[in-house]
Parts: C-alpha cells; structure tokens; sequence
C-alpha cells in the first residue's frame, strides 16, 4: 500500500473511503437518516472543494492498483483548544484495510506535514461511543483533552477531544 499526499483528482474516491467507512463504523451510534443523507456525490462535491480551497493538508493510502483505501487530512485548529495549534480533521480506513498499520501511517504523515508548516500540536474529536477509534488515537498516544456534549441531528452525542502535545511524537 503506497500513502501519498491526496492530489485534484481525489475527491470521488476520498468520497467513496468516507461514505463507506462511515455507515461500517457510525451505524448504530448516528441516526441512520443522517449517515444516508451523506452520499458519495455529495461528499465528493465537498472534497472537490476543500481539495481546491487547499487549507487541508489531505493524505491518502493506495492499494496496488491504485484504488484509494483510506484518507486523513491535517489543519490549523478550526476552533480554540487550548496548548493545541494543529488539528486532526478526518481519518477513515476502508474496513477491509483496517488493522494493516493504515491509520498509523496516515497520522504520521499528516503530523509530519503540521510541523513542516510550523504547527506543534493537534487535537481531534471522537464519538466517545466509537471505542475502537479511541483505542487507536490511545495506542499512538494522545491524550484526552476534554468531554462534550454535541447537538447532531437534534440529538446529544458525547464527545471526547483528543491530542498530541507534541507531533514528533506522532
Ligand atoms: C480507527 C482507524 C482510523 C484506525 O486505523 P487502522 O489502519 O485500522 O489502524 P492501524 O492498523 O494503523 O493501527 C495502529 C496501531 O493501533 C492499534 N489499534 C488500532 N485499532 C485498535 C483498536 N480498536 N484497539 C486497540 N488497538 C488498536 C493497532 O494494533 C496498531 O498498534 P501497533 O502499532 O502496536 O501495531 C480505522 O480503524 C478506522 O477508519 N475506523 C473507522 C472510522 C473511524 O472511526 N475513524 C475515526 C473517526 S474519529
């Protein structure tokens, strides 16, 4: 599997990864109406625009034929954290890509790709729900900053903020 820095051409299967992972990992704990309201022609509109707006730093993971199976982006803190100056925007592995060190090294180029660009630290936010993603982000070792509560849809999801202090940690 080859991990590269995502180009133009990326938004339909960045979309693709997003979509699919989303209804394997989120079914059961969002409402099934909101998961489906987020096709993948809706999703790859928005990556055709955040890919040209540019203020992401967007890595995928290839498989030989070049088929993307995973994705992770990196940004400046969209909202005050603070110690944090990065953030930690999506990372999504296919399910039938998980458990192969994916995730590891997306978050290692996306930490790589922060600093180069000055930033130290970076926070993210999870389902506190979602404990296989929270077992990951603790085994790379991030830290949890936080708890909250966030409206989705009309109803309350518990959050955890996580985070990397230190992105030469990552
Ligand atoms: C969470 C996710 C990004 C992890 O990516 P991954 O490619 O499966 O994880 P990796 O194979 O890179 O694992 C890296 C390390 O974390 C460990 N790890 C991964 N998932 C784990 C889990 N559920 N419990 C314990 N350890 C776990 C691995 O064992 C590995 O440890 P090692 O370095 O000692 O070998 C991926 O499974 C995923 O996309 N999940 C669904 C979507 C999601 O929840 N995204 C996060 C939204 S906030």
């Amino acid at each position: 599997m080859m991990v590269r820095r995502a180009s133009l051409e990326d938004a339909a299967g960045i979309a693709a990864v997003q979509v699919r992972t989303w209804h394997a990992a989120y079914a059961g704990l969002l409402p099934q109406e909101h998961l489906d309201r987020r096709t993948v022609a809706l999703r790859t509109t928005q990556w055709n625009d955040r890919l040209r707006l540019g203020e992401e730093d967007v890595f995928v993971a290839c498989d030989p034929r070049g088929m993307i199976v995973a994705f992770a982006t990196g940004l400046a803190s969209s909202e005050p954290v603070e110690g944090f100056d990065g953030e930690i925007g999506a990372i999504y592995v296919l399910p039938v890509a998980q458990g192969q060190g994916l995730g590891k090294r997306l978050l290692s180029a996306v930490g790589m790709a922060l600093r180069a660009k000055g930033f130290q630290s970076a926070w993210l936010r999870v389902l506190s729900d979602n404990t296989p993603a929270r077992r990951f982000y603790e085994k790379l070792g991030a830290e949890i900053i936080c708890e909250t509560t966030e409206e989705i849809d009309g109803f309350l999801y518990r959050e955890h903020f996580y985070g990397w202090r230190d992105l030469s940690k990552l």
